[in-house]
């Protein structure tokens, strides 16, 4: 029977713990650098909480997730590759290519399965879109992506030093969604990018935010696609939507489950609301029990990834 390891007790971590009971897994054990967090999650769900060396050195776990903040990753990573692990780590799996590029090299010797977690390719209407353009060989010239939301409470999130702000937020998924939908991107021709309120207000406390909050990016892409991407960590509401024209074609597409699938100006297809971490986790365990190959969301997919948001940063 397999057995689940989950670092980290905020907001991702509940997301990942239904996945794994939707997937048939009971033997969970979650840990937090903050104890009680974990005790805490722990006693919603009905399953254990251990410390986090006990929890990543653990002879009996194979499997894991980390569900912690991004400057955190790669200590994580680094012993749980060490440790011949599976994993599933949120997005951005690290902020630094150098680092992405030894993994793949560790993993390679040890026959285990590292992924990102970019849920927007587990996202049902993304996939339909997505079909219907290949199989219809349409040749996409210009797309928008729009994603929008007011972020959580965690302080990290508006700190750069702590890996947060809208780039490694948000923009990693338009930029996860722009390859895989286009391929490679060739260029990066604009970027507009803000601090709006440099304090925020979280639970009456005053927070210093000095993370990006606003960005606006023009791209092309290697298959001549002009992408924008307007993305920011102010709105009130979650907002998200993919805008694609061609000459003949036209489509509208979220991950907001709310939200049809038009092709055309008319709705293609409604999607009953899924919880989006069940394919994602069935995709991951499948991998691990080798019924499908390792080709979503792969660290080397995060490479890429990597090295635009670099520029994004450098800008
Ligand atoms: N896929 C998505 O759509 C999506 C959405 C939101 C966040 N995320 C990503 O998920 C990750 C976690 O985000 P979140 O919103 O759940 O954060 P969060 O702040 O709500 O939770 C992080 C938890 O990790 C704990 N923690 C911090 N350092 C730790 C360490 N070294 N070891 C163990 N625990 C530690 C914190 O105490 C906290 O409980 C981030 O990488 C974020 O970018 C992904």
């Amino acid at each position: 029977m397999k057995k689940i390891g989950i670092i980290g007790c905020g907001r991702q971590a509940p997301k990942h713990i239904k996945g794994y009971i939707e997937n048939g897994i009971n033997d969970i054990f979650v840990s937090d650098i903050i104890n009680e967090k974990a005790q805490h999650l722990a006693a919603e769900f009905g399953i254990n909480s251990l410390g986090i060396e006990e929890l990543i050195n653990s002879k009996e776990i194979d499997i894991y997730s980390v569900c912690t903040p991004p400057k955190t990753h790669d200590g994580i990573i680094e012993k749980l590759i060490s440790n011949n692990k599976h994993f599933l780590c949120e997005k951005p799996i690290s902020l630094s290519t150098d680092k992405l590029k030894r993994y793949i090299q560790m993993i390679k010797s040890n026959n285990t399965i590292a992924m990102g977690g970019y849920i927007y390719k587990f996202s049902p209407a993304y996939i339909s879109l997505r079909e219907t353009i290949h199989q219809k060989k349409i040749d996409i010239n210009k797309a928008y992506l729009r994603v929008a939301s007011p972020g959580s409470d965690a302080p990290w999130q508006h700190s750069i030093l702590d890996g947060g702000g809208v780039i490694n937020e948000l923009v990693v998924h338009m930029v996860d969604l722009v390859q895989w939908y286009f391929g490679p991107i060739k260029e990066i021709k604009t970027i507009k990018k803000n601090t709006y309120s440099l304090n925020k207000i979280i639970k009456s406390d005053n927070i210093k935010q000095d993370a990006e909050n606003y960005i606006f990016l023009k791209l092309v892409t290697e298959s001549d696609v002009f992408v924008d991407i307007e993305a920011d960590l102010i709105s009130k509401e979650f907002v998200q939507f993919f805008e694609v024209n061609s000459k003949n074609f036209n489509s509208f597409c979220s991950i907001q489950p709310n939200i049809p699938l038009f092709i055309d100006n008319k709705i293609f297809k409604n999607f009953e609301f899924k919880n989006l971490y069940i394919s994602q986790i069935e995709y991951f365990l499948n991998c691990i029990d080798k019924k499908i190959s390792h080709t979503v969301s792969t660290l080397e997919e995060s490479v890429s990834i990597c090295n635009y948001i670099d520029k994004l940063k450098l800008d």
